[in-house]
């Protein structure tokens, strides 16, 4: 019998040991035993799958990857201590010196740093294309282009990225196409589906869903992830597997998390929209955001995270979070309490001016990632701190 992903997401565990646990054990070791000096000799030789150290492989980490697999129909995957060393070694695993991606501009800003501060000295360029210009990406495809990288939506920004679009692009150029699907989660977007080789989470955020551990996984093809697998096990960012115990039994919820998460965040959106203190609002499921028909072509819903600029720019928003009674002012997001946050003078305020413009962060702009909490109250604490403005 098969089983629908969502099912599989709370059913897939590892075998039941002789003490007939119905929750999965936590395998805190550091290594494996084996009977016999061959049984060992055969693990090194890559001759059976058995565990042996868990920089490698470890039990709580694989079944936190079969769950991910089959909510992202992927073929294999390799969980890592957190979202950055996913995306750090997809790239370093699978690019040479020499070697070209296009990306879309709004990359998360650790991504950026990567990008712009180390690639350059490894001799990886990256041609960046903003999202409302489509049309530009297959001419930014150079003769040593190996991988278009995008996040869609991204943050804080929540721009659309065409999957379709760029999938057809990946495969006519014989590109591995990679994609950041943190804030869509599985539950949102299944970028395999578009054509997708590669999809990469921070699950420190909505996969979790509660605040308490880092995580982080590439999903993808097979051949693509053995590479990856081998170069994370000798440089070591593998997952700690009470992290992982924490993250697989997270995705048990996943799906009911995110049709409340995102329930409530189409309710906040459309309340607020025409408010007299917001200049514009944006989430994806709202006909008025500038990739609405592309949103609404290849995702199953508009996700947790809305956005708006405030008319009072900069000033109104470090008011607007001192307003807050209830939202919490914190640099994550994707947990069951909601969260406030003013890119403009926190995560990115190193950046200058200029830069944060093109990536469509405006001085007012202010994200909320959309918590669990009743609905009435998450809108009543925004609308008594735009009431102050
Ligand atoms: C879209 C996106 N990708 C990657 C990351 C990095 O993940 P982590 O903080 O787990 O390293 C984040 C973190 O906020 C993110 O929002």
């Amino acid at each position: 019998m098969t089983y629908h992903p969502i099912t599989k997401a709370i059913r897939l565990q590892n075998e039941r040991s002789n003490e007939m646990e119905h929750s999965v054990p936590l395998f805190l070791t550091s290594s494996f035993c084996f009977d016999t000096a061959d049984e060992m000799r055969a693990a090194f030789a890559d001759e059976s799958d058995d565990n042996i150290y868990s920089r490698f492989s470890n039990p709580n980490a694989q079944e936190f990857v079969n769950k991910m697999c089959a909510l992202e129909g992927a073929e294999a995957g390799y969980a890592t201590a957190s979202g950055m060393s996913a995306i750090y070694a997809s790239f370093i695993a699978l690019l040479k010196s020499g070697d070209h991606i296009v990306a879309c501009r709004a990359v998360f800003g650790s991504t950026h740093t990567l990008f712009t501060k180390y690639f350059p000295s490894y001799n990886i360029n990256v041609t960046y294309i903003d999202a409302n210009k489509p049309e530009l990406w297959e001419q930014a495809i150079q003769s040593n282009t190996k991988m278009i990288y995008v996040e869609t939506p991204t943050n804080p920004g929540l721009d659309i990225i065409d999957l379709k679009l760029i999938g057809d692009l990946a495969k006519k150029h014989n590109l591995i196409l990679s994609v950041d699907n943190c804030f869509a989660t599985p539950i949102g977007q299944r970028p395999i589906e578009f054509g997708a080789d590669l999809v990469i989470h921070s699950a420190t955020k909505w996969i979790d869903g509660q605040g308490r551990v880092l995580g982080g996984i590439i999903l993808g093809k097979k051949e693509l992830i053995h590479q990856i697998y081998l170069f994370c096990r000798n440089s070591g960012p593998s997952i700690s597997p009470f992290n992982a115990w924490v993250l697989s039994k997270s995705l048990e919820t996943l799906d009911v998390r995110m049709e409340r998460h995102t329930n409530n965040a189409l309710t906040l959106a459309k309340c607020f929209e025409n408010h007299n203190a917001i200049k514009w609002l944006k989430y994806p499921f709202l006909p008025s955001h500038p990739q609405y028909k592309i949103a609404k072509k290849q995702m199953y819903n508009g996700g947790g995270i809305v956005c708006f600029e405030l008319k009072g720019g900069l000033p109104s928003g470090i008011k607007f979070l001192d307003s807050l009674k209830m939202l919490t002012l914190t640099s994550n997001l994707g947990d069951t309490r909601s969260i406030a946050s003013h890119p403009s003078s926190t995560t990115h305020s190193k950046l200058s001016e200029e830069e944060r413009l093109a990536v469509n962060i405006t001085p007012g702009l202010i994200r909320i990632s959309v918590g669990l909490e009743h609905r009435n109250d998450i809108i009543g604490d925004i609308e008594q701190a735009l009431n102050v403005l």
